[in-house]
């Protein structure tokens, strides 16, 4: 799958200027989109990790940081909202959508795009592994060791070691008693 990588890390670093920052052992393909969102916004992305095809990471003035040896597979967004925070030796499959960030929609009388928005944050530690087409939801942590199955949407932080699957995602069993 990762094949067509390039190693060119300091070329992308000067290609996005806004807050990119991955270790020269980072492996980022052409079509990766990655913007700080200014603000003091900033994308972090530690040793021997990868970033695919047409991942798109988009800060919007917060943190995104990846740790190290953890793959983002082809066309996962990244959106970072109240900021995201992956780490070591996590796999996310291909089409996951992260987003630490909800629309204000309290008030009917007003358009939902003039609320405002909520953010609050996403935390995977390490050791997960997310199945394609995944969704992950503001608030969420996705617990060291868990699974989640392709096509789930976490809507709520999962046990370290489970087995999550289904929208939204429930445990279905824990890789340790
Ligand atoms: C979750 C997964 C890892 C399987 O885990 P598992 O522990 O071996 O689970 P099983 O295959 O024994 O399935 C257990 C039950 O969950 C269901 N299930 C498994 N995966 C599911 C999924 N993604 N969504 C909904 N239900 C799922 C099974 O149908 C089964 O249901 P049943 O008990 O009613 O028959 C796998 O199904 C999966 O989703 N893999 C992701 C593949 C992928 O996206 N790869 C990309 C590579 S990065």
């Amino acid at each position: 799958m990762f094949s067509h990588l390039i190693k060119n890390s300091i070329k992308r670093t000067q290609m996005h200027p806004f807050g990119f920052r991955a270790d020269s052992t980072t492996s980022i393909a052409w079509s990766v989109s990655a913007d700080g969102g200014g603000q003091g916004g900033r994308i972090v992305v530690g040793a021997h990790s990868a970033l695919d095809a047409g991942v798109i990471l988009r800060a919007n003035g917060n943190t995104i940081s990846i740790g190290r040896n953890s793959t983002i597979n082809p066309y996962c967004m990244i959106h970072g909202g109240g900021g995201i925070t992956i780490g070591d030796g996590v796999r996310i499959g291909p089409h996951t959508v992260i987003t630490a960030a909800n629309h204000i929609f309290d008030d009917p009388s007003k358009p939902i795009y003039l609320q405002g928005e909520s953010e609050k944050g996403i935390v995977i530690e390490n050791d997960v592994w997310i199945g394609s087409g995944a969704g992950i939801l503001d608030g969420v942590v996705v617990a060291t060791g868990t699974v989640v199955g392709a096509g789930a949407v976490v809507t709520k932080s999962t046990p370290a070691y489970s087995v999550v699957v289904g929208v939204p995602a429930k445990v279905i069993k824990m890789r340790i008693q």
